[in-house]
């Protein structure tokens, strides 16, 4: 039987979100019903509502969430109703070309449910955020995109995992590749720098420089595991990358910013063997100009990371079970926990700097 939940729409493009009742048709083949128990407010719900990523209205937002399996449909063998599972965004075919080439995270035949879940006023088929859409109290999805973790784990935690926070980390961990005794640099820490930082921790970096505009993103950054930390306001942060790694860079530099200046210090601020990684989203607009000499006369890599190079069924029990043992303290990033009816608000504070992540605990 269809069920009608609450659940945050955006009804149109820059209109406020509302709450609305939504039918959650049961699931069908391949695809699970989950009991949403948190959901953390991320810029992607933002840019749906703003109309940044495409024009289908309306949207259902929400998809850094963690949940149990209500019901799944038939044919469904890797979770079942009672499972404590962190959705996902890229559930992986297994099949397509970079998924048979061993690089799951590249894969571009990712799974989202069938069928549509609708408003109940109109009949009205909506878009769930990043194919999950779960600021409500059930979603419907892909069977994929559940992966299961030990149900120890707070949700308003573990869902946290399901986009920035494993951004992050996974641009660390994955994407750059932070080894023990690297010396790594982050640009910009909100939520996303700040998981970059937990992870290069995680990972045995020796030097974890923290890069902001903002001195009270660098207190929280020391306190996530950063070494070092450089205030680009007042300081060139290139020479004082330069000067903290003995004059030759840092070995990983991560960009969590996502703007051409930003990108610029990465490129300028790594080891000549070094690791760029870029992790914050650029708009359409934004241009990056380097001197074609300049990128021939550094060797290293310039990357670019995507939901973290992450493959869920791999990091996401991991990283809940580091957090268990009290080794990756994903608590910091949880800033406030607010209901569903909070999201504008949580949208309007995004920016205000205090905030790493607002979470709905339903
Ligand atoms: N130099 C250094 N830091 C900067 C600069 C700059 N020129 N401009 C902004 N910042 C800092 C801000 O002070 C803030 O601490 O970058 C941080 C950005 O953090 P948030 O706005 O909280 O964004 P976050 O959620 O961390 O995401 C960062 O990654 O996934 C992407 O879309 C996301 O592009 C965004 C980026
Ligand atoms: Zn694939
Ligand atoms: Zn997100």
């Amino acid at each position: 039987m269809a069920q009608e939940v609450r659940g945050v729409i955006a009804p149109g493009k820059n209109e406020p979100v509302r709450i609305e009742t939504i039918v959650v048709p049961d699931p069908g083949p391949g695809e699970a019903v989950v009991k949403v128990q948190a959901c953390g407010v991320c810029h992607t719900d933002l840019h749906y509502k703003q109309g940044g990523i495409n024009d289908d209205f309306p949207f259902l937002l929400g998809h850094e969430a963690a949940g149990v399996v209500e019901s799944v449909g038939a044919g469904v063998t890797d979770v079942a109703p009672g499972d404590f599972v962190i959705l996902n965004w890229r559930a992986v075919c297994g099949n397509c070309r970079a998924c048979r080439r061993g690089r799951p995270w590249y894969c571009f035949s990712t799974h989202n449910a069938t069928q549509k879940m609708t408003l109940a006023s109109t009949g009205q088929e909506l878009s769930p955020a990043l194919g999950i859409g779960a600021f409500a109290e059930k979603t419907l999805v892909a069977a994929g995109q559940c992966t299961k973790v030990d149900p120890a784990a707070a949700p308003a935690v573990a869902g946290l995992l399901g986009c920035g926070v494993m951004a992050g980390i996974g641009a660390a961990i994955n994407t750059g590749n932070v080894g023990r005794g690297d010396s790594v640099a982050v640009i910009g820490c909100g939520g996303v720098g700040d998981a970059a930082i937990a992870g290069s921790r995680l990972a045995g970096a020796e030097k974890i420089i923290a890069v902001d505009i903002d001195d009270r993103k660098l207190t929280t950054a020391k306190s996530i595991g950063a070494t070092h930390t450089v205030n680009s306001k007042d300081t060139d942060p290139v020479e004082a990358i330069r000067e903290l790694t003995g004059g030759f860079g840092a070995d990983v530099v991560i960009e969590a910013v996502g703007r051409p200046e930003t990108y610029k210090q990465a490129f300028y601020a790594r080891d000549l063997a070094g690791t760029v990684v870029l992790v914050g989203v650029p708009t359409p607009e934004m241009k990056l100009e380097l001197p074609l000499l300049d990128v021939f006369g550094r060797g290293g890599s310039l990357k670019s990371s995507w939901y973290g190079d992450c493959l869920p069924s791999r990091d996401f029990p991991m990283l809940i079970n580091l957090y268990l043992q009290g080794r990756l303290d994903l608590e910091a990033f949880v800033t406030e926990t607010i209901g569903l009816d909070d999201v504008e608000k949580a949208f309007e504070r995004m920016h205000g700097g205090d905030v790493l992540r607002s979470v709905v605990v339903l």
